[in-house]
């Protein structure tokens, strides 16, 4: 297999773009990036956090990394809200709480939606369905007045919308 793909380049070129989807490698510096975060320095902490980020990084590889691990902390929170759900024995609380789990829901779903529009190309859906984290994790907030880790949870997840939200403006050359 590898000596025939070796004796045709360009077959080999194309299977390595397919494989890391990052043919047009774009590489933007982190400092331009979280420069236009409403709070760089947590930006920075996030995109150094990925493997193989020093001070520039591949935004199409960055971006894909970025939302499934928002992915996997918008689940971890959901876990979270069934716990202090199940502990809870006031209609209130649960009701709030379970009013949360519906927002984290969409979060889900806007950012299976984000993958989706980052894979098709479509940078301005990608920047919409960031700016439906937001939303969501915002009106969580509200309800989730008693819990700091909800609350942290959410702000966390806010940080990361964000720069995806930045990330899709590079994509689609805004910047
Ligand atoms: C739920 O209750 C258990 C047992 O008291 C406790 O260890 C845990 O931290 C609680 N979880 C939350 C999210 O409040």
């Amino acid at each position: 297999m590898i000596h025939s793909f070796a004796k045709h380049p360009l077959l080999l070129l194309t299977l390595l773009c397919f494989v890391f989807s990052s043919c047009s490698a774009r590489t933007v510096k982190i400092g331009d990036i979280c420069s236009k975060h409403n709070n760089p320095s947590i930006c920075n902490a996030i995109i150094l956090s990925v493997p193989g980020a020093n001070q520039g990084v591949d935004i199409d590889s960055v971006s894909l990394y970025l939302i499934n691990m928002a992915h996997v902390n918008a689940f971890d929170t959901i876990t979270l809200i069934s716990e202090i759900i199940g502990n809870s024995s006031d209609p209130q609380t649960n009701q709030r709480y379970s009013s949360c789990t519906m927002d984290y829901t969409d979060v889900l779903l806007a950012l299976t939606q984000a993958k989706e529009s980052y894979s098709s190309g479509n940078y301005g859906d990608m920047n919409s369905n960031g700016a439906v984290v937001t939303k969501d994790v915002k009106d969580c907030d509200t309800k989730a007045y008693d819990s700091s880790q909800i609350r942290n949870n959410n702000q966390y997840l806010a940080d990361f919308s964000m720069i995806i939200m930045i990330l899709a403006d590079f994509l689609a050359g805004k910047y």
